[in-house]
């Protein structure tokens, strides 16, 4: 793996396929930018295999080992600050984030979510939009605020829904084009290159 200034922290929960096009990004030179520690509070977590694979520190933190939500978002909050991360990505992260964390990481935390915010943001995703009879869904890369799905929006793709799509098939061809857009969202980030007025997210012109 090649060693870059800016860092990375990865929270997940899960399979770990976002989490696993960033690292081959990474590792192909296309992403400036280094994972400093994955963090998961799923012990059998395939996110931690992967990183564990790629030789980056993966650890397990079990919510259990704390009495509460605070404690257990201030101990993420010492770990990644020790690993002196530049940016949180959320990769599959299926526990909400307190404010105390978010407020620590003020514009700083990115997640990746499986479509066209603001339409459906939450859980079961692509069955609402299939239900909704979307022609169009996609995903969207956003910064993290404290109501969940909300912040800035920095890329999103679009999809197309079939006629005889599945919550499972859509979320297929989704999640292909999550692996592109948020390596690429992790780039524009570690190339200094996004500027945030208000809601809206502007791309600069990379200068060397
Ligand atoms: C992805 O669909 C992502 O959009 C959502 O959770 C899923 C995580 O998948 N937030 P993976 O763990 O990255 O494979």
């Amino acid at each position: 793996m090649p060693t870059h200034s800016f860092k990375l922290g990865v929270l997940v929960s899960g399979r770990g396929s976002n989490l696993q096009s960033i690292l081959n990004q990474i590792e192909e030179g296309t992403v400036p930018a280094e994972v400093a520690v994955i963090l998961s509070n799923k012990e059998n977590a395939p996110a931690l295999e992967r990183g564990r694979q790629s030789g980056i520190k993966s650890l397990f933190v079990n919510p259990k080992d704390f009495t509460n939500r605070a404690d257990y978002d201030s101990a993420l909050v010492g770990i990644l600050k020790e690993h002196g991360v530049d940016l949180i990505c959320l990769a599959g992260y299926m526990r909400i984030l307190n404010a105390d964390f978010i407020r620590t990481f003020a514009g700083k935390i990115i997640n990746i979510h499986p479509s066209l915010l603001p339409a459906f943001p939450g859980l079961n995703v692509h069955q609402q939009a299939i239900d909704h009879g979307v022609k169009f869904s996609g995903c969207t890369v956003h910064f993290v605020e404290e109501e969940v799905d909300s912040g800035p929006i920095i890329l999103q793709a679009v999809v197309p829904v079939e006629k005889d799509d599945s919550a499972e098939s859509l979320a297929d061809r989704i999640l292909q084009e999550e692996h592109k857009i948020y390596p690429e969202a992790v780039r524009l980030l570690a190339e200094n290159r996004i500027r945030i007025e208000g809601r809206r997210v502007s791309i600069q012109e990379f200068t060397e």
